[in-house]
């Protein structure tokens, strides 16, 4: 980060970064098969038997309640001949049933049932569970990390954990009303590093600015994989009453306080390769709030799809398409020695963050 004396202003990473198919397999391994991921919400999983899957950097992954009332998440593949097991989606199940050749595994992993093998050698011997992953519940929220030597959850979020719950100490009752995926044609850090600024709200995003918060108050502070937005809410105080917060858990999680009867937004960006990835905004509000109050943060979740959201996932696409451009390799980033408003301190903290954790490799120019 330059100290103001520096005459240099920091630079963006190289375009090779956004554009470099091979390196998407590299911050696979590095990050997303190596980090805290948030893959859902305990309200998804309310019964014994209660699942729901999650695609973590094309890792099909399900969460699923157990007898105990324990959460367990496992790969979500066959381990008889790699059949994946649970569809996309949510239910419940007694039992999970390979659709392929029907065995079946309890809801702990173990193998219960395997047709026709009563007469293989050996077979009884084996012992065959679902391969579990590593998980934690934090606020409610569902974590998942792929690297049994990661250090704690609490390690990344235990700093934020009193800071959410003083906003949203309901977050773990907390009920979704809506839900809504915007598919971006970017890289993932193309979405994200426009998600770590407001300098382009008040270009982009009228909606926004006229009717939700304010961008001169728009401040973002950053402290190693935590990133917190702050602005004043706008308009009417019985429903907007409430300052917009956001706590951003690196690398690909946040959650919002929308000021619209103090509904918590939790977003996951799920990358597809290195040129797609999905944002996904969910909506919870507290469980005795009044039916209208629900319709209006419906209402909310909707208009801000429909601006704010495609707004951004224009932005995504252009840059994108920009970066293709032989007329640009990379460019100077806004970054100030005091953190106020419009400035990119935050993005050149999440490149920094990105490059320490790939290593500092520059192996994709
Ligand atoms: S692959 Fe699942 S039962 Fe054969
Ligand atoms: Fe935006």
């Amino acid at each position: 980060m330059p100290d103001g004396n520096n005459s240099q202003p920091t630079m963006t990473m190289s375009k090779q970064f956004y554009l470099n198919e091979d390196l998407y397999e590299k911050e696979k391994e590095k990050i997303f098969y190596r980090e805290w991921i948030c893959i859902g919400h305990i309200s998804q999983l309310p019964e014994v038997g209660s699942y729901f899957t999650a695609d973590v950097a094309g890792q099909s992954v399900v969460a699923i309640r157990q007898k105990d009332d324990s959460i367990r998440v496992f790969y979500n593949v066959c381990q008889h001949r790699a059949h994946p097991l649970l569809k996309e989606g949510h239910g419940k199940r007694r039992v999970i049933a390979c659709p392929y050749h029907a065995w079946t595994y309890d809801l702990d992993g173990e193998l219960k049932r395997a047709r026709g093998t009563d007469g293989v050698p050996g077979f009884k011997d084996q012992c065959i569970r679902l391969r579990q992953i590593r998980s934690d519940i934090a606020m409610g929220l569902v974590f998942l990390n792929m690297d049994d030597n990661a250090a704690p959850l609490m390690e990344t979020i235990g700093k934020i954990i009193s800071e959410v719950e003083e906003i949203a100490p309901n977050l773990a009752k907390m009920r979704m009303v809506a839900e809504h995926i915007l598919h971006h044609e970017s890289n993932w850090k193309v979405t994200l590093e426009n998600f770590t600024e407001c300098y382009h709200c008040p270009v982009a995003h009228k909606y926004l600015l006229e009717n939700v918060y304010t961008s001169e108050d728009y401040k973002v502070t950053f402290d190693g994989p935590i990133f917190r937005h702050y602005s004043k809410g706008l308009g009417d105080p019985a429903i907007h009453g409430e300052d917009f917060r956001i706590w951003f858990i690196w690398p690909n999680f946040s959650i919002h306080r929308y000021p619209v009867h103090k509904c918590i937004s939790l977003r996951h960006w799920r990358p597809h390769g290195h040129s797609k990835n999905d944002y996904v905004f969910r909506w919870y509000v507290d469980p005795d709030l009044s039916e209208d109050a629900v319709q209006e943060v419906i209402r909310y979740a909707q208009i801000h799809n429909d601006t704010t959201g495609e707004e951004d996932a224009v932005i995504a696409e252009q840059v994108q398409t920009g970066l293709k451009n032989r007329g640009y390799t990379s460019g100077p980033l806004v970054v100030k020695p005091e953190i106020g408003n419009e400035n990119e301190n935050a993005v050149a903290h999440f490149q920094q963050l990105y490059l320490m954790k790939m290593g500092a490799q520059s192996d994709a120019q």
